[in-house]
């Protein structure tokens, strides 16, 4: 080996070693930066994924009892209201319980609008025609059922109904 040579070797080896140490260090260094980063995103993750469900949150969970939660921030439940009695009208009615027979006349009903099918009926008397639209009755044309059926209606319905009815049909 010449000088020249030795020289050579020398300086490559000098070269080398420092871009290993360069290349060490690199990799430490990025094994901390990295550990770090990667921390402080998970730690970011999860202040966001708490954040979210709190805003995903619905808005009311059952109530098991004996599963109360200490504090629901909800007062205790109000008295119901009363239920604010409401009234149909005569057309409301009719349309509700009596146009299914007396819109066409199905089954010897008199029909709506048909003077000639009432006016027998309102010769026997107002009374009459209002206790048997309330109460139901057999007749020679057929059968009318109580309420027309609709048993739930209260009686001041139904006569609201039958004025509507005579008052169309006269
Ligand atoms: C299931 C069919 C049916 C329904 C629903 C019905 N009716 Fe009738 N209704 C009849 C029939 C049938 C007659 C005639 C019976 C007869 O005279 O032979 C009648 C007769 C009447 C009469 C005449 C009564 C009389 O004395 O001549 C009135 C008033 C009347 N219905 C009112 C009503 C009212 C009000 C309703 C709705 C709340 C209603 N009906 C629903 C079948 C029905």
């Amino acid at each position: 080996m010449t000088a020249q040579d030795d020289q050579f070797f020398d300086t490559f080896t000098l070269v080398i070693g420092g871009l290993v140490a360069v290349a060490v260090a690199i990799f430490v260094f990025s094994l901390f930066a990295g550990g770090a980063t990667q921390r402080e995103a998970q730690l970011v993750d999860e202040a966001y994924q708490a954040a979210l469900q709190e805003r995903i949150a619905p808005i009311g969970r059952v109530r098991v009892p004996g599963d109360e939660p200490a504090d629901t921030g909800v007062g205790e439940p109000v008295e119901a209201a009363t239920p604010v009695a409401t009234q149909m009208s005569g057309p409301q009615v009719y349309n509700a319980a009596c146009v299914a027979c007396h819109g066409t006349g199905i089954g010897g009903a008199p029909k709506l609008g048909d003077p000639a099918a009432w006016s027998p009926r309102l010769a026997q008397g107002l009374d009459t025609v209002q206790r048997h639209a309330i109460e139901g009755y057999q007749g020679d044309q057929g059968y009318m059922p109580p309420k027309g059926g609709r048993v739930d209606l209260s009686d001041d319905e139904v006569l609201a109904a039958v004025e509507f009815m005579v008052a169309e049909s006269s």
